[in-house]
């Protein structure tokens, strides 16, 4: 372990300056345009919403709050509706935005008298509410709240086979649909997303165990879940006694050795954020093998992301929160490489979202939810998860565009 520093970096809340730099006065006015509308729709949902908690629309296209639904308060995805209300704050400055996120964070608090209720996402739901608020505005809650869920995720963390592990036992029988096995031993790539909560509290604590933890993880994610050709397995399964790597099993996308496009997303900008808190060149170096793979897909299916990179030509599948996700993401390489790589990253978030935004996005003030289209995974057996709006589809698009207007918080 002696080769893993503690980063110690202290990250800026604000993006520096707008990425539109390589992009055409057409692009640049594209961008200019959608922000507006982002403002407009995200006005009239925050007065409507609140403090709920949203994850997809009802049949009648409204918006629910999950606790009076099956996903409950301790949902992976509860963080998001926040976080774009954190973004809109940062933004506009506008107090209702903060007001609101705040009320979220507050029920979440429930969560950490609760450790049962939560898993390895804890950052997906801890950093967009408390550390945002952090962040942003110095409140002590907000810290204490980022620490207690950073100590839950690192306590997560498999000796043996060097990995944070993913689900609870509760998902047992639905791990077995996605490739049997013992679930104590699994790790997935979704989960680069949550370590940078563990960057933060070493850089907020000044002691390094926590980001150890978060680098170790990253680099058996590295060694296990990337693939040669830079695809990416979702799932790594390991003994969860002797930490012996087993197999791949197959996940949430096609099939085992395809290539689930959300998984790939997380890939991007999961190894991109890696780099950000540590400066280990060989995480820069997987995001854009990640990257190139996901350009190289995109590009061959006019900038749409099918469900699996792998899928076969029929049923056609679309998700575009990978869509969305892969744009945020290759606009995080973008910041961190030189000025003559840049533009390949920035064209190529700018033709993800344009994509997106022409096939998928709504943005009548009175509809809830703006891009519609996602695809919680492959295999679907009642078509109910397969191309509807995902919370997260519209966080990610918001991230991507408020980054190319340099108005994006530092969330991640
Ligand atoms: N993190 C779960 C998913 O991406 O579906």
């Amino acid at each position: 372990m002696a080769e893993f520093f503690a980063p110690g970096i202290k990250q800026n809340t604000t993006m520096s300056k707008p990425a539109t730099g390589p992009l055409s006065a057409q692009d640049r006015a594209w961008v200019e345009d959608i922000y507006g509308r982002i403002l407009i729709k995200m006005k009239a949902e925050a007065g409507r919403i609140g403090s709920m908690i949203p994850y997809t629309t009802n049949k009648v296209g409204r918006y629910e709050d999950v606790e009076s639904q099956e996903w409950g308060l301790g949902f992976w995805t509860n963080g998001f509706w926040p976080g774009m209300l954190w973004q809109m704050y940062e933004a506009t400055a506008d107090e209702s935005y903060r007001k609101a996120a705040l009320g979220v964070e507050e029920r979440l608090n429930a969560l950490l008298d609760s450790p049962e209720k939560v898993d390895h996402d804890v950052g997906f739901l801890f950093l967009p509410t408390s550390v945002a608020n952090y962040r942003k505005t110095g409140d002590p809650e907000g810290r204490r709240r980022g620490l207690l869920a950073a100590s839950l995720l690192f306590s997560r963390y498999n000796l043996d086979g060097h990995f944070i592990r993913a689900w609870p036992d509760s998902m047992a029988e639905m791990a077995q649909t996605m490739g049997n096995g013992d679930v104590r031993g699994w790790m997935i790539i979704d989960c680069l997303m949550n370590i940078p909560l563990l960057y933060w509290a070493s850089e907020e604590t000044n002691d390094p165990r926590f980001a150890k933890v978060a680098v170790s993880h990253a680099k058996t994610a590295q060694q296990y879940i990337v693939r040669p050709d830079g695809s990416c397995n979702h799932i790594v399964a390991f003994d969860p006694d002797t930490g012996e790597y087993l197999t791949n099993p197959r996940g949430q996308g096609y099939q085992q050795g395809s290539s689930w496009s959300r998984g790939q997303s997380w890939a991007v900008y999961g190894f991109a954020l890696s780099y950000r808190h540590t400066r280990d060149e060989s995480f820069l170096n997987t995001a854009k093998q990640c990257a190139h793979y996901c350009i190289a897909n995109l590009a061959a299916n006019d900038w749409l992301p099918l469900v699996d990179y792998r899928q076969p030509a029929q049923p056609l599948k679309y998700d575009s929160t990978a869509a969305a996700i892969t744009a945020a993401g290759l606009l995080e390489i973008a910041d961190h490489v030189a000025e003559m790589e840049k533009p390949l990253y920035i064209k190529a978030a700018l033709r993800i979202l344009q994509a997106c935004e022409k096939k998928f996005c709504n943005w009548d003030p009175e509809a809830d939810s703006i891009v519609g289209g996602g695809t919680f995974f492959y295999h679907d057996p009642d078509g109910t998860n397969t191309e509807v709006p995902i919370i997260y589809g519209d966080y990610y698009f918001i991230e991507a565009v408020l980054r190319l207007k340099g108005k994006s918080l530092f969330i991640w």
